[in-house]
């Protein structure tokens, strides 16, 4: 099912800066957060017009922008480098950047240093790492240090080989156990929100009912406090494959395939540029042109620069 926006709802939302506050109060007052990804200026600052709370800047970028298999490929450099473009273009959703893989699973001193780089250079206000009671030590270390963390459990995609895959978890009763165990450690740990990603929407909601932290869910069901998507998927911009779980609402890739094979025809046909998209001199100017150039001989008029 789809609504029809209203008027009202196309226009750029004005709003003040979302903080951790306003995600409490959203999960006490039943009120859904919105959260998308992004990985660039344009996206960010339309995702921010549109009135969504959260941006993540996820490592997901390695997938759907930087063309790797998974996500184990992306570095700290290219996560700051992304976030940047993010900040520069959100002005009021809460951002929230991704620690890559490594960053964060070395060292807790190691974890604190990277997750402050997100702050400090990448213009974030607060990271995102994925794990659960292991994670819990470096948890502490990086919201002692004044940093906002999110936890991620679940599918963590930074774990695909020792989970045999981009698999749902938590579909027995001893993992889903597991993964509610994990949770409370997360939010004792100092979590701010949780993403539950690929696991049953029963145990997503039960996890959600018994914390005091929103959870924010992708694949996990509507009784999550949150929901989230990769914003490539939502605009059907990635051509590999489309998680069943992700709805699309614009088919971007056709689109883009058809402008490009539409330009590519213009062109060749010499339809593009036309007078339209072309610059013009006056006839006044360019009849001096002329009269000028006539003069001149190409070796005269290098010589009379050189002068
Ligand atoms: O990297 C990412 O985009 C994510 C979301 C799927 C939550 O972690």
């Amino acid at each position: 099912m789809s609504i029809q926006l209203t008027p009202s709802q196309l226009r750029a939302v004005e709003r003040k800066k979302i903080t951790l506050p306003d995600l409490r109060q959203k999960k006490e007052q039943g009120r859904p957060i919105t959260m998308l990804t992004a990985y660039d200026y344009p996206t960010a600052k339309a995702i921010d017009e549109a009135g969504v709370d959260v941006i993540l800047v996820g490592d997901s970028l390695g997938m759907v922008v930087l063309g790797y298999p998974n996500t184990l490929q992306v570095t700290m450099e290219d996560m700051l480098h992304h976030c940047r473009a993010v900040a520069r273009g959100a002005k009021t959703a809460l951002l929230v950047g991704d620690m890559p893989f490594l960053s964060y699973q070395v060292s807790t001193q190691e974890a604190v240093r990277n997750a402050g780089r997100f702050l400090q250079e990448g213009g974030m206000e607060a990271v995102k790492l994925e794990g659960g009671r292991e994670r819990a030590e470096t948890i502490r270390a990086i919201v002692a240090a004044g940093i906002p963390v999110m936890g991620h459990l679940g599918l963590t995609p930074q774990s695909i080989h020792q989970l045999g895959g981009f698999r749902a978890q938590g579909r027995h009763a001893e993992a889903a156990l597991r993964l509610l165990e994990d949770a409370l450690v997360l939010q004792e740990a100092g979590c701010f929100s949780l993403v539950l990603e690929s696991v049953p929407r029963q145990l997503a909601a039960y996890i959600t009912q018994h914390l005091e932290i929103p959870t924010i869910g992708i694949g996990a069901g509507e009784g999550c406090d949150g929901q989230v998507l990769v914003t490539h998927d939502l605009l059907g911009l990635f051509d590999r494959f489309t998680p069943r779980f992700a709805k699309q609402y614009a088919q971007l890739y056709s689109t883009m395939r058809t402008a490009f094979a539409q330009y590519v025809a213009e062109v060749q046909a010499g339809l593009f540029p036309d007078k339209e998209h072309s610059l013009e001199m006056s006839e006044a100017e360019w009849r001096s042109f002329l009269q000028q150039a006539a003069t001149f001989s190409p070796g005269q008029r290098a010589e009379t620069s050189l002068r």
